[in-house]
């Protein structure tokens, strides 16, 4: 399967961010991952449907929506209005209100015409979100614990990707995107990709590299 690499944008100075979206497409990114984050799923604050919006006329690329934030079904219309590709959204985050909200916040995200994507921690089994493998577009694996950029890989997750691409294989779907976010850098994308994964998000690899188009090149060899 080809790597396709979703440079996170929350490692993009914000002041110039029309900029920074324009040269990961120049740069030959393949999507664009936004980490939108409430201040209450996690810590930090980072921005919400308005950005999505004010990037979408300047670039092609796929917009990435990784919505880590609670109550995630009241926020979709936004999010798909404002011209998100796929929208992502947290097991953990919809179990807490109940056994069917991730379920239904797939269901509404794809009334939009938006692909969908169910997210779990580090910590949390892939075969929770096994049940919803037949209607997601793209499952996301993280490999640190969301909130902050530039932490360190949990190579544990590697088991789980290798899970997850056996059971996508399973059920008929061997080219569901299966996507890995938190700590990937040029040295672990190699195994990162042998377990399965196809699609790469990259914070502080991608925005801390002098050579952007030359990192993205690497991550995908
Ligand atoms: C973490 C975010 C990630 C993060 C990745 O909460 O979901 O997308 O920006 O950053 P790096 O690649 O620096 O780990
Ligand atoms: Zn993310």
């Amino acid at each position: 399967m080809k790597t396709k690499i979703a440079p996170s944008i929350l490692s993009a100075d914000f002041s110039v961010m029309g900029e920074a979206v324009k040269k990961l497409e120049q740069s030959g990114a393949d999507l664009v991952h936004c980490d939108v984050m409430d201040g209450t799923f996690v810590e930090p604050i980072t921005f919400g449907g308005q950005m999505v919006k004010n990037i979408r006329p300047l670039t092609k690329l796929p917009l990435d929506v990784h919505l880590m934030i609670e109550h995630p079904k009241t926020q979709i219309k936004f999010f798909a209005e404002a011209g998100a590709d796929i929208i992502t959204v947290h097991y953990e985050a919809c179990k807490k209100i109940s056994d069917d909200y991730l379920r239904e916040t797939l269901e509404l995200i794809k009334s939009y015409g938006v692909k969908c994507g169910a997210v779990v921690n580090p910590d949390v089994p892939v075969e929770n979100i096994f049940p919803v493998f037949p209607l997601c577009d793209m499952v996301l694996l993280m490999s640190v614990f969301p909130g902050y950029g530039g932490q360190k890989f949990i190579s544990e997750v590697l088991e789980k990707v290798k899970k997850a691409r056996a059971y996508a294989v399973q059920i008929g779907k061997p080219d569901l995107d299966i996507e890995i976010d938190g700590g990937v850098t040029e040295e672990n994308a190699a195994a990162i990709r042998a377990a399965g994964a196809n699609v790469l998000v990259a914070g502080s690899t991608v925005f801390k590299s002098s050579d952007m188009a030359k990192t993205i090149a690497n991550l995908k060899k």
